[in-house]
């Protein structure tokens, strides 16, 4: 979908249909010629409560009226929510080509950005693998914000980080036979602005990742490490302010402990935090942020075989620290464990790694909040800003030293599970925290949030989630 902004009258641009949003005990401000917009509220038709729509024709134009309910309460989210439900209306005729929102009066320019994101995500499809395309798939092409003012700088950046966060959908959904840890680091390559290197299994195990490396042992994939480099500050020195890793599980059937047969399709998502991490280096380089930002992504896949890490298996992490492997399907926190501590040895002053690490998040959580575990209050409450201001909201729980006694191993020094299944997201997590020494460290838990979340704009299927938090955070870095 293309976007533009202009300040002309939507009625004078080249759209066929026009979105008019219209708050409680506020009337149509920019009617068509004989009042009929005015006179749908009036008549009842359309109403005022938030997303209830209504259409007509007047002047060659399509006009959807959607409500957007009390002016206080109308945020960024309420935007994306109008906007996706809005433009799912016009999409159904399908002679909507372009679509124009008269955006709202005084409403801040996170209100406009949402507009945006709310059409570019809604509209996303994935049917790649279809061979003929779904009848709803719309085929809205271009999409004008008209507002009084110059809203083009918003427009633009929300626009750009929208076609990352789709990005990051179609690598969450595209199959995992389609989506090896070769072809998603193939797909981290392509990224423009950015420097890439990617190493397989020989140089994992030669590393001493041999956390990350007992993972990928039993598939005969080749793993990959991929890591990300941006500069973008300007400055020649050698640290860099700001640390993304990624799991990237391409699929995760649990290996020796396996898992049983149903939703295990879902397991292809397991990688939806690598990929969150590769689209919001995209987005990062293409709005040019001043700032220098290294990202690490472990990809591999977790398959039974005759060369898999057995359950009591005892494998020692890059940082010497060793690890009894007691349950094979918790090798999230092995993969992250050596590409944490990685990032740390590149530079990254501080980090946040994005990972489906827990099925307890899900229960803790459901789809609404991702999961915050963090060593460092200030920089916990700075990611939280970041995910409430971008839309990716995230939900803090704490770490304990009793949690942490969890996870002590009988053989090794740590477990990589807790029999109890006590606290099962905490300890995941105080588990992390043994590779990051005193970097300030944030972990999202994003099992409960990547994909099926039911949101208007992204409601099946992988939604991006993180990408948009990620960059809101290079956003605030920066400044
Ligand atoms: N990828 C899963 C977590 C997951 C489960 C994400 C369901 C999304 C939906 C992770 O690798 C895993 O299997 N975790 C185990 C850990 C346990 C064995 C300690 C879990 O949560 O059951
Ligand atoms: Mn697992
Ligand atoms: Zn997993």
């Amino acid at each position: 979908m293309r976007v533009s902004a202009t300040t002309t009258d939507p009625p004078q641009t080249a759209a066929d249909t026009v979105v008019v949003g219209v708050f409680e005990g506020k009337d149509v401000s920019h009617d068509v010629s004989d009042g009929a917009l005015q006179r749908l509220l009036d008549t009842g038709e359309a109403k005022r409560s938030f997303k209830s729509l209504a259409v007509t024709h007047e002047d060659g134009k399509r006009w959807v009226l959607v409500g957007l309910g009390d002016r206080d309460r109308f945020d960024a989210e309420r935007a994306r929510v109008a906007s996706a439900t809005a433009l799912a209306r016009a999409a159904e005729a399908s002679s909507t080509k372009t679509v124009c929102w008269e955006v709202p009066h005084h409403v801040d320019a996170a209100v406009v950005g949402g507009l945006v994101e709310g059409a570019v995500l809604g509209r996303y499809r994935f049917d790649q693998f279809k061979s003929k395309a779904d009848d709803d798939a719309g085929g809205i092409e271009e999409l004008i914000v008209s507002a009084h003012d110059d809203v083009s700088e918003t427009v633009d950046r929300a626009a750009t980080i929208s076609r990352f966060v789709n990005l990051c959908r179609d690598l969450q959904n595209t199959p995992a036979n389609h989506m090896t840890p070769t072809i998603l680091a193939e797909q981290a390559r392509q990224l423009e602005g950015v420097v890439v290197s990617v190493e397989g299994r020989d140089e994992i195990v030669g590393r001493g990742m041999g956390a990350f490396a007992a993972v990928a042992q039993g598939t005969e994939e080749e793993p990959a490490l991929i890591t990300i480099t941006y500069r973008g500050s300007g400055s020649s020195g050698d640290a860099f302010p700001l640390g993304l890793v990624g799991k990237a599980v391409t699929f995760d059937s649990g290996g020796i402990s396996i898992k049983p047969g149903a939703k295990m399709q879902e397991m292809k998502f397991d990688m939806s935090g690598g990929a969150a991490v590769i689209a919001a280096m995209g987005a990062i380089a293409a709005l040019e942020l001043p700032i220098d930002v290294v990202a690490v992504v472990g990809a591999t896949e977790n398959l039974p075989s005759g060369r898999s890490v057995k359950p009591g298996d005892v494998v020692t992490a890059m940082t010497g620290t060793t690890i009894e492997v007691n349950n094979t399907d918790a090798e999230g926190r092995l993969v992250l464990s050596d590409c944490l501590a990685h990032a740390i040895s590149l530079g990254a002053e501080r980090v946040i790694d994005l990972a489906t690490l827990t099925g307890a998040i899900i229960i803790a959580l459901g789809s609404t909040y991702s999961g915050l575990v963090s060593n460092d209050d200030d920089w916990a409450q700075t990611v939280e800003e970041a995910g409430r201001t971008a839309g990716d909201i995230v939900w803090r729980l704490p770490l304990h030293e009793e949690y942490d006694e969890l996870i002590t191993g009988r053989y090794g020094d740590i477990s990589n599970v807790v029999e109890s299944r006590k606290a099962g997201s905490i300890t995941a997590a105080q588990f992390l925290k043994r590779f990051v020494g005193d970097t300030p460290w944030a972990h999202l838990d994003i099992a409960g949030t990547a994909w099926d979340s039911g949101r208007a704009y992204a409601a099946k299927g992988g939604n991006g989630v993180g990408v948009r938090l990620l960059v809101e955070l290079a956003t605030k870095l920066a400044r």
